[in-house]
């Protein structure tokens, strides 16, 4: 897991320090027992079995006949079949089929089929297989036929990277199954005795179409130990092994692979380091790999050797010692022995060449690296090491949360598939929702995948790395039937999923449904791939922008084409004209022209969120403000933070945000549990330094408060404290002049992070109770994930919404009732709060893993402007494009009470966003960046 050392650093558990002292007891304890017992053997081994001892001290005489037949089981297994996925002959039977499953024809889908090939026509899911794929395909009457009109039928989705189920949602200290974090070498800990059946998250995750997921232990562990894959269809068995993609097979049989998760890099030796044990450095981590291999080399040694010993005496004559075993070792044997597909997460470069240089050592095949952030400038390592294709399991885009993975780049894929590596994209579940599987890879394509190449990463080039490619990630005859149906591959959410050819959604399109004939959906082919040719960025300081095919200014003004010829003319960075009859300038050789193609405009976007401005890399000290310290800091008006005080400019993540249109950061001061939290800071992202420009918007925003499970700690161990605080602080200081007394008043608001339905109601009372004394509280719910149950009161009593992320999931225990959407929830919580007249904001997606100790960035400022597209994508036509491009731009200036000019006004100072294309297309790029606090105009900028 991407983050699992984040708890650990900054808080060890109290029984965590204690460990040391109870394993040197136990150690005590086991030292004096074996010296004890070996001098017993000693003096018995001497006095009465020497003189008879054929050849070596450790061959007892004789063992039974059973054991020395069960060991030569053992090296005819090892000897027999490989688990083989080249078998190139048509399966004709799925061992997960469930008898009594209906036949499915599916008529006119554009059929993707995950190897990079497009079929119009019909398939036919038959006993769990794909049975038949072609044109006007038809099967007995018994069979139901669904006219899917051209939408698009693709494999089922495979993740090759989940913790789900091993951690369930609710998060709960109780279900936190990830990892065995007592021994930094568990390769013989097994997902599949962890993974809980009945997790919801498993049937959240089907509904964003993926239907098989490799369940792996954490990264807190060198060796984490042994992944699991299951098929995200739940079974009435409530069986794990039911679940288990291999159910069914008589494994003796049929050999089939095993997963091993390993880990290196930052998260083992932070861990560890923090409970002062072995490994604190990458030195003890290599060390650690090499004395394990080693060992589990010669037990493989040993057991070749007793197995060749074994073949010569097979007159009769039996073996006088037992065949070498070692449940410790056992997986690793198998891993040396070719049996075993190792899955490594690394993000350095170097720490990925280490596990290459100890895989060489030992002679073991690595067959995924895992985020691997800044491989692709090694991919000659990865690819002439080795003798095998590794294949590389990533982000499209996250990074920066820790300083081994601020190198990332978003070319990374494309490096990758140029240099012939095969590129899987996974969720790291739940470092991201593994729903949103799909948005990953959109995001993929948008940074430069093509479409086949895109798809492939999600189907069919997984499910080879986990040796699966003859069964899953294809559309092909013979495959499990596993298909998703969707309206546009890039877009919002499928329409079914089967999974063995079984629905896994009563939705229009299934069989469970009694609407399936009417077929409400519409038709709609997306257009075709978009040209997307290199381009090169540069600067200027005018512009003339035509060809625009809409420009959204504020709220109420918005120009389209429909009226007429609209453009832009910018003069040295002010607006010089805007709308119809713009006049050409007459020197126009000072101006750089740029056709939009039919592209829009929009005011430079909002970034509400963590860390902009403040860290560079959250959990390194140095390489941040740092984290508000409840305890020496308690929330006295003296001691409020401001976060205007530990802004720094520059950096890689101002520069993407900059770059991605992202033209103004509200953000807090960083807190790891902190109740309230202090006070945050608008300012432009592209400037670079506070006396140019003038880059602060506005030094005192707003007062930010954190209440829930994640922010409690020693000094306020309880929500009913964290709020009580709030409340005491509120009142004391109503009549005073210093910043508490303004928030009281309503000079600025009070944002309280909060996902709960019944601690938002108690805010509402709170603000309610406020003004009852005089005060007049502008109340803002930040989270929000449970907001629209109280989307009425929260409307009677004007208190907006910035949902934070925008896309929530139930993973908190207090964020339950979360609509995750559909194939499940016919509406979000978002569609709830805007048919209530919510104000409504779009905050920047957050780590959403627990929300242990702080919120973590992971440098989504960048995504801001597809989560409103998925927003206004998923309400089907409830939230309109221009209402959900608000969200994320005047909406959250009103919400924040932002003072600025806004950036599309004749004779203002340019500040805005222009897209080649409507932003809310995957495909589309930006095109233009002006304002941001720089008075350059960014022409075609180039994301890291
Ligand atoms: C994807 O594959 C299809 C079918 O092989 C091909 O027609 C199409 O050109 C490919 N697309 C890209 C972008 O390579
Ligand atoms: C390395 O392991 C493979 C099996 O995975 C085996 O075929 C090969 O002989 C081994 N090479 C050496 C040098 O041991
Ligand atoms: C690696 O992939 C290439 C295609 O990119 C293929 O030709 C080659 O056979 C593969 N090698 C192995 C060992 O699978
Ligand atoms: C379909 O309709 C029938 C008859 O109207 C009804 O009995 C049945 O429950 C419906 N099934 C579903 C899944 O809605
Ligand atoms: C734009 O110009 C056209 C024709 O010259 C004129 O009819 C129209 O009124 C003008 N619109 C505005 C808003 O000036």
């Amino acid at each position: 897991m991407e983050i699992a050392m984040t708890h650990t650093i900054e808080y060890p558990q109290p029984w965590l320090i204690r460990l040391p002292s109870i394993l040197k007891l136990k150690k005590f304890l086991l030292i004096t027992s074996f010296i004890g017992a070996f001098i017993t053997l000693f003096i018995f081994y001497d006095l009465r079995i020497a003189p008879y001892a054929p050849y070596k001290y450790n061959h007892f005489i004789g063992i039974s006949e059973e054991a020395y037949r069960n060991g030569v089981i053992k090296c005819n297994m090892i000897k027999s079949n490989k688990p083989n996925n080249e078998d190139t002959n048509i399966r004709t039977s799925n061992p997960r089929f469930v008898p009594g499953t209906k036949t499915i024809v599916f008529k006119n889908g554009i059929i993707l089929n995950g190897k990079g090939e497009k079929i119009l026509g019909d398939i036919i899911l038959k006993n769990g297989l794909i049975h038949a794929i072609g044109q006007n395909l038809s099967d007995d009457n018994e069979a139901i036929v669904i006219d899917v009109k051209k939408k698009y039928i693709t494999p089922g989705l495979v993740d090759m990277h989940s913790h789900a189920a091993v951690t369930t949602w609710p998060s709960l200290t109780a279900t936190d199954d990830s990892n065995e974090i007592t021994n930094p070498l568990t390769p013989y800990v097994r997902a599949q005795d962890a993974i809980n059946p009945s997790d919801p998250q498993i049937r959240i995750i089907a509904s964003g179409g993926i239907t098989t997921s490799l369940i792996i232990p954490g990264s807190s562990n060198l060796m984490g130990g042994e992944g699991y894959v299951i098929k995200m269809r739940p079974v009435d068995t409530l069986s794990v092994d039911d679940m288990g993609i291999n159910a069914n097979i008589d494994t003796k049989k049929e050999r089939s692979w095993r997963w091993l998760k390993m880990a290196c890099g930052e998260n083992p030796k932070m861990l560890y380091k923090s409970l002062k044990q072995i490994p604190t450095t990458r030195l003890g981590e290599a060390w650690l790999f090499r004395k394990m291999f080693a060992e589990a080399q010669a037990l493989k040694q040993k057991q070749d050797d007793w197995c060749s010993a074994a073949a010569k005496s097979s007159n009769g004559e039996q073996l006088n010692s037992y065949f070498p075993e070692d449940l410790q070792f056992e997986s690793l044997v198998a891993l040396l022995r070719g049996d075993a597909k190792l899955n490594v997460h690394c993000h350095e470069s170097y720490d990925t060449e280490t596990m290459i240089r100890i895989s060489l050592e030992f002679n073991f095949t690595i067959t995924a690296l895992h985020h691997v952030t800044n491989a692709y400038k090694i991919t000659g390592i990865i690819k002439k090491r080795v003798k095998n294709n590794i294949t590389v399991a990533i982000f499209p885009d996250l990074y920066g949360h820790k300083k081994e993975a601020i190198e990332a780049s978003t070319k990374a894929p494309k490096i990758f598939v140029d240099a012939q590596i095969p590129v899987a994209l996974k969720s790291d579940h739940p470092i991201t929702n593994a729903q949103n599987l799909a948005f990953q890879a959109a995001k993929a394509y948008h940074y430069g995948l093509d479409e086949n190449q895109t798809l492939a990463a999600i189907t069919s080039v997984p499910a080879k790395a986990l040796g699966l490619g003859h069964r899953i990630g294809q559309i092909s005859l013979g495959y499990d039937a596993d298909v998703v149906v969707m309206q546009c591959i890039h877009c919002a959410t499928p329409l079914e999923v089967y999974i063995d050819g079984i629905p896994q959604f009563n939705t229009s399109l299934s069989v469970l449904s009694n609407e399936t004939s009417k077929q409400s959906l519409s038709d709609n082919i997306p257009k075709s791939d978009f040209a997307r040719k290199p381009v090169k960025s540069r600067t200027t300081s005018s512009v003339i922008l035509k060809n625009i095919d809409r420009i959204y200014v504020d709220k109420n003004h918005s120009y389209s084409s429909v009226e007429g010829n609209i453009s832009i003319i910018v003069k040295d960075g002010i607006i010089e004209c805007i709308g119809i009859n713009c006049t050409i300038p007459s020197n126009l050789s000072s101006y750089e022209i740029i056709d939009l193609n039919g592209g829009h405009v929009l005011p430079g976007i909002i970034a509400f969120g963590p860390a902009l401005g403040l860290a560079e890399i959250e959990v390194e000290s140095y390489a941040s403000d740092g984290q508000v310290d409840p305890i020496n800091n308690p929330n006295d008006v003296e001691n409020i933070i401001y976060a205007v005080d530990g802004l720094k400019f520059g950096g890689k993540h101002l520069e993407a945000a900059y770059k991605a249109g992202v033209l103004t950061a509200v953000t807090a001061p960083l807190s790891s549990k902190s109740a309230i939290t202090g006070v945050s800071i608008a300012f432009k992202t592209g400037a670079r330094s506070i006396f140019n420009n003038e880059p602060i918007i506005s030094e005192n925003v707003a007062l930010h408060a954190k209440i829930g499970t994640p922010y409690k700690d020693d000094r306020i161990p309880t929500v009913s404290g964290q709020i009580s605080l709030i409340r005491r602080t509120l009142i004391k200081n109503l009549a005073q002049q210093n910043i508490i007394g303004r928030v009281a008043r309503g000079d600025i608001p009070l944002i309280v992070y909060v996902d709960s339905k019944d601690e938002i109601a108690t805010l509402i009372k709170l603000k309610i109770h406020i003004k009852n004394l005089g005060g007049n509280l502008k109340l803002v719910i930040a989270g929000g994930a449970e907001a629209h149950m109280l989307a009425i009161e929260l409307a009677e009593n004007e208190i907006p919404v910035i949902l934070n992320p925008s896309r929530p999931t139930p993973r908190l225990w207090t964020a339950q009732h979360v609509l995750t959407g559909a194939p499940i929830t016919n509406k979000t919580g978002i569609d709830i709060l805007y048919e209530n007249n919510v104000k409504i904001g779009i905050g920047v997606d957050l780590l959403s893993e627990g929300r242990r100790s702080y919120l973590l960035g992971f440098g989504l400022e960048r995504d801001l402007i597809w989560d409103a597209g998925w927003v206004s994508r998923n309400s089907k036509g409830l939230i309109s494009q221009k209402d959900a491009i608000g969200f994320i731009t005047w909406n959250l200036k009103e919400i924040l009470g932002l003072k600025m000019r806004n950036g599309l006004l004749r004779g203002s100072i340019a500040n805005f966003v222009a897209y080649n294309g409507n932003p809310f297309d995957i495909s589309t790029k930006v095109k233009i960046v002006a304002g941001g606090g720089r008075s350059d105009i960014l022409i075609d900028p180039e994301q890291d």
